[in-house]
Parts: C-alpha cells; sequence; structure tokens
C-alpha cells in the first residue's frame, strides 16, 4: 500500500493504483479523455499530465499512466500543467472541431475555438476502440494504421475482419462517436455463415453458451439483445469478459508491466493476434538514461533469435540489443527515427521498437524462456539486487544511494566498465 502526496495531502492507496487512481480517491479532479477504467493506460490524449517528483527529479507525466509509488509527491494544477493541458486542448480541438465530445471538453478548459488550422478529422486517436478490441475481447479486429498525420484506425489491410465479433465494443467506448458499426461487417458474416452458424454476439462473447441469431445480425431490433443492454448497463464485453485490471508494479525502481513478457535482455514482448510486438524495459531504460541515437533493422527483414539487432546510443557509449524472437519484421517504430529519446521516454508504449511475426513454434520456443506475472516480478527484484550490487570493475559504481541506480550511467562509466555491464545484464536472450 504505497503512500504518496497529491497537492500536500498524503494518501494511501491499493498496490496497482495508477497517480489518476490516487488523485480520485481524494477527490481531486483530473481531466481525461483516453482514459476508460476497464482498460489498460494509454496516455494518449496527455490531458491528465501532472507533475511528479521523484528523488530531487520533477517531471511531467501523464496521471493515468503513471504508478502511485511509495514517496513520490504529486502537482495537479500548477500553471505549468495547465498551461500543458490547456495546449493539447488546443491540438485536439484543431484536430477534430466539429466533434461534440471534444468541443464540450474543451469549453471545460475555457476553449471555443480551435488555435491550429482545424484538420475536421473525427477520430481523436485515443485507442480506446482498439484497446477494447485487444485487451477485453482478444479479438485485435483493429489496430492503427500509418504515422503522424494519416495514423488512423482500421481493420488489417482495411477490410472487414473476420477476427472481428461483431460486438460493438469499439463503438461503445469511441468518446468521439467516430467509430460505428458498419452494415458491411453484419453483411461479411452474414453471407459467410448459414443461417444456423450465425451465432449472437452474446455467444460469441461468451456471455451465454449457445444461441443462434435470428435477425441476421440487426441487433438493435432483437428483444433479447434490448433486454440485455437495459440489464447490464453497459456493454456486454465489459460482463462477459472482465479483465483484471492489470496494472504497472514498482519493483525496487523498475516498473514492471503485468501483462507483458519479458527476455532475459530486458526487452518485453506484447503477443497481438500473433504477432509479437517489442520494446526495451523500465531496467533498460533506467541503465541506458537516455537514448540519443538508435540503430534499427528495416521493416520486411528476417530476425534470427540472438541476432544483435538494436543499437541504442547515448553519450558516446552503446547499448546492443539482440532479439529474443525470430520471425519477420513486419513494422519498426519509425517515430524513432526522429525522436529516439521515445524509447526511454515512453519504452512501453510510443517508444516500443518492432513488431515482429515469428511462425508458431518459434514462438512456442521463445515464450518457454520469457519471464511474465510474478515470476517477472521476482526475476527483476533478482536483476535489481543484482546492479545494485555489481562491483566490476568499477568497484560499487552502480549503488550509489542505498541501492539506487546513479542516473546518467553512460556518461559516469568508462568504455570498459560499460562494456562489462552490458555484458552482464542484455547479453543473454
Ligand atoms: S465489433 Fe468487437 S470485435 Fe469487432 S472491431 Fe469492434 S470491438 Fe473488435
Ligand atoms: S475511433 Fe474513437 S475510440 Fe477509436 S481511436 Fe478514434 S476516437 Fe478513439
Ligand atoms: S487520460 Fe491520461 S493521457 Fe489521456
Amino acid at each position: 500500500m504505497p503512500s504518496l502526496t497529491i497537492d500536500g495531502t498524503q494518501a494511501t492507496v491499493e498496490s496497482g493504483s495508477t497517480v489518476l487512481d490516487a488523485a480520485k480517491k481524494l477527490g481531486i479532479e483530473i481531466p481525461t479523455l483516453c482514459h476508460h477504467e476497464h482498460l489498460l493506460p494509454y496516455g494518449a490524449c496527455r490531458l491528465c499530465t501532472v507533475e511528479i517528483t521523484q528523488r530531487g527529479a520533477t517531471r511531467l507525466q501523464a496521471a493515468c499512466a503513471y504508478p502511485a509509488e511509495e514517496g513520490i509527491s504529486v502537482r495537479t494544477n500548477s500553471s505549468r500543467i495547465l498551461k500543458g493541458r490547456k495546449l493539447m486542448m488546443h491540438f485536439l480541438l484543431s484536430r477534430c472541431p466539429d466533434v461534440p465530445a471534444v468541443r464540450k471538453k474543451a469549453a471545460e478548459f475555457g476553449i471555443t475555438r480551435p488555435r491550429f488550422a482545424p484538420k475536421n478529422e473525427k477520430c481523436i486517436l485515443c485507442g480506446m476502440c482498439v484497446r477494447v478490441c485487444n485487451e477485453v475481447l482478444g479479438a485485435s479486429a483493429i489496430g492503427f494504421a500509418d504515422r503522424g498525420i494519416f495514423r488512423r484506425v482500421e481493420p488489417a489491410f482495411a477490410q472487414p475482419s473476420e477476427a472481428c465479433l461483431g460486438c460493438g465494443a469499439c463503438t461503445f467506448v469511441c468518446p468521439t462517436g467516430h467509430i460505428q458499426m458498419e452494415s458491411q461487417t453484419r453483411d461479411f458474416w452474414r453471407d459467410k455463415l448459414g443461417a444456423e452458424q450465425r451465432q449472437c454476439r452474446y455467444a460469441r462473447m461468451g456471455l451465454v453458451a449457445h444461441k443462434v441469431c435470428p435477425r441476421s445480425f440487426q441487433c438493435q431490433k432483437c428483444e433479447v439483445d434490448q433486454a440485455m443492454e437495459e440489464t447490464l448497463k453497459t456493454h456486454p464485453a465489459f460482463v462477459a469478459r472482465p479483465v483484471e485490471r492489470k496494472l504497472p508494479v514498482t519493483i525496487e525502481e523498475f516498473t514492471v508491466m503485468p501483462q507483458l513478457y519479458f527476455a532475459k535482455n530486458h526487452l518485453w514482448l506484447k503477443r497481438l493476434d500473433g504477432k509479437v510486438k517489442v520494446g526495451i524495459d523500465d531496467f533498460a531504460r533506467k541503465v541506458i538514461s537516455r537514448v540519443d541515437d538508435i540503430v534499427m533493422p528495416s521493416a520486411g527483414d528476417t530476425l534470427s533469435r540472438g541476432e544483435a539487432v538494436w543499437e541504442l546510443r547515448s553519450g558516446g557509449r552503446t547499448l546492443s540489443l539482440r532479439t529474443p524472437l525470430g520471425g519477420r519484421l513486419i513494422d519498426v517504430n519509425t517515430d524513432l527515427l526522429t525522436d529516439p529519446s521515445l524509447a526511454t521516454k515512453d519504452p512501453y508504449y510510443r517508444g516500443w521498437l518492432a513488431l515482429v511475426w515469428p511462425r508458431e513454434e518459434e514462438w512456442r520456443e521463445t515464450a518457454g524462456r520469457l519471464q511474465s506475472g510474478r515470476a517477472a516480478e521476482d526475476w527483476f527484484a533478482s536483476e535489481a539486487e543484482r546492479l545494485y550490487h555489481w562491483s566490476e570493475p568499477a568497484g560499487k559504481a552502480m549503488a550509489a544511494d542505498g541501492g539506487r541506480l546513479i542516473p546518467d550511467l553512460p556518461g559516469k562509466l568508462s568504455e570498459t566498465q560499460w562494456k562489462a555491464l552490458t555484458g552482464a545484464f542484455f547479453a543473454d536472450v
């Protein structure tokens, strides 16, 4: 049960809570637009930005995604914060000037017109639809395509997806009304399946054992569907598949994401519909401190397990990372080419490195060597212990502050010390 201070008031919260949860507990309002209590934090809108002071350093962080850690001090209303939030709101309103939900949120900030050239989009790229489909339904029928100004939500190859359950949860969570159940999807299901194979969406979501849809997926004309919605008072997906809310856990000074797998060389892996996303974990992030430059392979390359494929450079030192998984590299995070520091600023979300498509047996073999859940937490604890007591060849170079990592490690170690350190912690996959 960590204790933290928010705007001068102390709060003790359940372990696994976020700063946003802690503020809520104290009755402190923090605006949000991409947060949903049943979905994992994503940190897209940045309206919930707060100042967090930890071990003498103050940083702006998204309250919805920052774990409520022991001893941190949070400010929710400094002029710097309010200015930053207002700027984000201007960006959102300029992107979607005609979306009622965005206009309403902007009005709460006293903003009535967009400051920048209006884009007339309807999607704020909050990722709620993608997250509900992936995290709650496990369908992964939709995802983000493209980047920068072309970024958008769509099914793979922009075609109606066989993976879609037609559950409508994406429509339900979308704050802007951009994502709608298309008759195209219903037609797709109708054409594909014979009458007796048309499973009702409640059966497809696992809420009832078996039920054939007699209405050709016209849910709004179905009395069972309407009665269910009335009774549940939320989207059935949240009842049918309640996800255990898995929030980040802090082990020593390292943040561990319970839904991820971790490789021995401190890369995280997340399986998404057969593909595997890869990034650096918080341990690697704190050791490398800040990435100034990054070398990565190109999409389309074939990776072999154990091959050194990424180089993260910081202050003249290089952290070379091998891939723990072989397969086809189907996407790389090109945002890192324009801003390499994203890898360390946001390692579990926007700083991801690669999307790999492994063969099933390759994945099974790799998964056996990865750590997750409690095992990952224990492993982080032992890695922290090993790091704090790492003494070769630099004497007690690591344990600067009663077992805390000294900041800007690459700049403090000689080339020989750095090589020894990275060899000890990042060589094995
Ligand atoms: S309808 Fe359900 S399964 Fe289909 S894209 Fe939306 S959330 Fe995913
Ligand atoms: S379609 Fe809606 S839920 Fe999905 S990213 Fe856009 S605004 Fe968010
Ligand atoms: S609610 Fe926290 S970033 Fe959107």
